[in-house]
């Protein structure tokens, strides 16, 4: 009996003396991990007018596509199509950036025809959301507002990112700008150059200097969206740590409850 209180005196003082360590560790109140990085694509009240050359003239760097449709008046069609038909459009816009680094082919031996066919290769002529894509990519080649065949863009759907191809152009969508039917706008990174245009010559890429030159272009959003999944991935372990805390509190209290009932 005398070994057995001595032995819960020792352990008394020995929960004593480490429970400081653990109040440090658990000390800092961490603000509890807010789980915001579920990019949600606000389903707002759909407004039922969508100006395109005011939305690409304040999203972005989109301007060199903007006055590509303004001079071809690409524009109109476009803007015909959103506001007056139940098929509606999807257009897809790439940055000023994609026109600067277009060397090869260039698009300034182009015709004032070929420049509007360009730029209607840039649209399919019905809404589809980022989740139609999946079905879209099974059916075939889609059909753009500049024609099927080798106005034709193909589509695959690899785990929810949407690839375009082209034959010219392989590309993916990286962000949407706007989807609310009868119109979605979404970034892609190139230009999108139709065979019809630019032949079926296409210059075979060498592989091993293209490799690192496109893909970390490429592949830079893919990298940012990782990197975004990983941050709030760090404080997950730190209020799982706090979850072993309050566990060795909880024991703690409850051993020292039990001493103090022996003891009294
Ligand atoms: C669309 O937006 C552009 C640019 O903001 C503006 O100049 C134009 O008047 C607008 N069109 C309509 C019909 O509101
Ligand atoms: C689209 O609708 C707006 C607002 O109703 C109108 O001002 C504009 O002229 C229309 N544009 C076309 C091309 O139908
Ligand atoms: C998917 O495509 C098929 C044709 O291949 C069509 O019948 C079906 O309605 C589509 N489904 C959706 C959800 O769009
Ligand atoms: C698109 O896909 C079709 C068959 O699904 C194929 O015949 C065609 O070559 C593809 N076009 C491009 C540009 O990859």
């Amino acid at each position: 009996m005398e070994i057995y209180s001595i032995l819960l005196l020792c352990s008394t003082l020995l929960l004593f003396f480490t429970a400081p360590i653990y109040a440090q560790t658990s000390s800092p109140p961490a603000p509890t991990p807010t789980p915001t990085s579920s990019p949600s694509p606000a389903p707002a009240p759909a407004p039922a007018y969508v100006n395109l050359t005011h939305l690409l003239s304040v999203a972005g760097p989109y301007t060199t596509f903007l006055s590509y449709l303004e001079s071809t008046k690409v524009i109109d069609t476009f803007q015909n199509q959103a506001n007056n038909t139940e098929e509606g459009i999807t257009v897809f816009v790439p940055p000023n950036q994609a026109f600067d680094s277009l060397k090869r082919p260039s698009l300034a031996k182009l015709t004032q025809d070929q420049l509007k066919q360009l730029m209607l290769f840039h649209a399919l002529p019905h809404y589809y959301s980022l989740s139609d894509f999946k079905n879209l990519s099974q059916v075939g080649p889609a059909t753009t507002f500049a024609g099927a065949g080798q106005f034709a863009l193909n589509f695959t759907d690899t785990s929810g990112t949407v690839h375009l191809d082209s034959g010219w152009t392989r590309t993916k969508i990286t962000s949407s700008m706007d989807s609310t039917d009868p119109v979605a706008i979404y970034r892609v990174e190139n230009v999108l150059l139709p065979e019809a245009i630019f032949g079926t010559n296409i210059p075979p890429v060498p592989a091993p200097a293209s490799a690192p030159e496109t893909s970390p272009a490429a592949d830079s959003p893919a990298a940012d969206a990782s990197a975004k999944i990983h941050a709030p991935g760090t404080s997950p372990p730190s209020s799982s740590h706090r979850i072993i805390n309050l566990g060795v509190w909880s024991q703690m209290v409850f051993a020292v409850s039990g001493v103090l009932v022996l003891l009294l």
